[in-house]
């Protein structure tokens, strides 16, 4: 089966080429106890340190982290997050369900002072994937209903619920048998591929007709049954793919003239990554439930939450994640910690400027070769799109994978998703010299893979 999200990076003969140059003991020993899975195990390298926008990796190599699986806003190692930390775990490192500590419900009030407005409520989780499972919960006990709307392609995480609503097929098909019923998709959003219109490059101006026709296909879709719960979605996907203008406020429009729950998954793209704290703030359009996770965790811990407006406050009865660690103070620190050093850093302020420089950058690239067909992105969240050369649309795997490889062995590291766009996410705490050095290494690695 093929690996749809990312290039099959932990098989194939470049893989095979990069560990016969890496020899790494802790590799082997690592495949040896873990279970194997695709994009997962066996690993590529072994990492002995992380400091700010840099991992280390076994053999010494420093490596600028474009990747970080988007949870490295605040880089690795942020001095304020160790100091709380290691405060928090001499203080006070855990409250068992049914109590509750200060910085549980500071954070709590942090969080929650700073989203959307209207979403006063939370719920803590060890994972997005959790998260977005509590919101599926929270829409069906508010509406009575089941049925969710959400996009194929996209990934809401791997438990059973949220791989239902997710759209990729590496977590849908396979062995796991049967997912959730009632949960229908549309094709997903983009205007490069759109899968309705022509497609519109990064230098030919977005308009809304590229969204219009998908807009139109999910209101028939919400409006034909009536009985949808939830639309979910990513408001900007982290391949990335950003939808039309307007096309986020006409499925806004849909959902309430249906009665369904609009949830956005912020998961990879919430905290300042595309150059605001919220990317739903850059379409103008205000979720009923909210899903953030990843970087809220300072680079350090596992800390989701799910934000919903006092409306689903209506599971006083019953559990809808009842989870251990549902207000675990080291999580809730590193949560607060992350909100205080985002704010008081101007992350986001970096996110917006740095993300500005880098889409240029990649646009510049692109005019020099005919194989990066699409460059776009938000903030620091950037994506170039490799295609054929020949018709300027194939996806083109195989050369985004030499790109990879090439850009690793020089220090960067980034990764690629759909298979063929590479994707450059780095820590918002990252300098203009930081980022001129990582498009120095893409440069010199376009140059030799062409
Ligand atoms: C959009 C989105 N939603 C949900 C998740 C799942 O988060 P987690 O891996 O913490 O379960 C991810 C993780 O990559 C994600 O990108």
């Amino acid at each position: 089966m093929p690996a749809q999200s990312e290039s099959d990076t932990n098989s194939g003969t470049r893989r095979d080429d990069w560990n016969r140059g890496h020899p790494d003991t802790l590799v082997e020993r690592d495949a040896a106890v873990y279970l194997h899975q695709a994009v997962s195990t066996p690993v590529l390298t072994g990492i002995v340190g992380a400091e700010g926008v840099h991992l280390v990796g076994s053999d010494g190599t420093r490596y600028l982290d474009f990747h970080g699986n988007s949870a490295h806003q605040l880089g690795y190692g942020h001095p304020r997050i160790i100091a709380a930390l290691t405060e928090q775990l001499q203080a006070l490192p855990f409250v068992p369900r049914r109590f509750t500590s200060a910085v549980s419900v500071e954070f709590a009030e942090k969080l929650l002072s700073v989203a959307p407005a209207g979403l006063d409520r939370m719920l803590m989780t060890t994972g997005g994937s959790d998260a977005v499972e509590v919101a599926l919960k929270l829409a069906r006990a508010k509406t009575g209903r089941f049925k969710t709307v959400s996009f194929w392609e996209a990934f809401h995480g791997a438990g059973f619920g949220a791989a239902s609503v997710g759209g990729e097929q590496l977590f849908r098909t396979g062995p796991i048998g049967p997912l959730l019923t009632g949960t229908e998709h549309v094709p997903p959003i983009g205007c490069y591929r759109d899968r309705f219109g022509a497609g519109h490059r990064f230098d030919q101006p977005h308009t809304e007709s590229c969204g219009r026709t998908l807009a139109e296909l999910i209101d028939y879709t919400l409006r034909v049954q009536g009985d949808v719960a939830a639309l979910v979605a990513e408001p900007m996907r982290a391949v990335p793919e950003m939808a039309a203008p307007g096309f986020w406020r006409a499925v806004r429009r849909s959902c309430d003239d249906t009665g369904t729950v609009l949830v956005f998954d912020e998961i990879p793209t919430g905290l300042g990554r595309t150059g605001r704290l919220w990317s739903s703030s850059h379409e103008g359009t205000v979720p009923d439930i909210l899903v953030v996770g990843k970087g809220l965790g300072g680079g350090a811990m596992p800390v989701a939450a799910v934000l919903a407006t006092d409306e689903f406050d209506v599971g006083a009865d019953w559990a809808f994640g009842h989870y251990t660690h549902e207000k675990n103070p080291l999580m809730a620190r590193a949560g607060l910690t992350t909100l205080q050093v985002i704010e008081e850093e101007g992350l986001v302020e970096n996110s917006a400027r740095l993300g500005a420089v880098a889409l240029s950058r990649g646009r510049e690239l692109a005019s020099r070769y005919d194989s990066i067909g699409d460059v776009r992105g938000r903030g620091l969240m950037i994506g170039l799109e490799l295609v054929s050369r020949d018709d300027g649309r194939t996806p083109d795997n195989d050369l985004a994978e030499a790109v990879l490889y090439a850009a690793l062995r020089r220090g960067l590291s980034f990764k690629t998703t759909m298979g063929n766009v590479l994707t450059l996410s780095p820590a918002l705490v990252i300098t203009d010299e930081q980022l001129d050095e990582a498009f120095g290494i893409l440069e010199d690695a376009f140059a030799e893979v062409s």
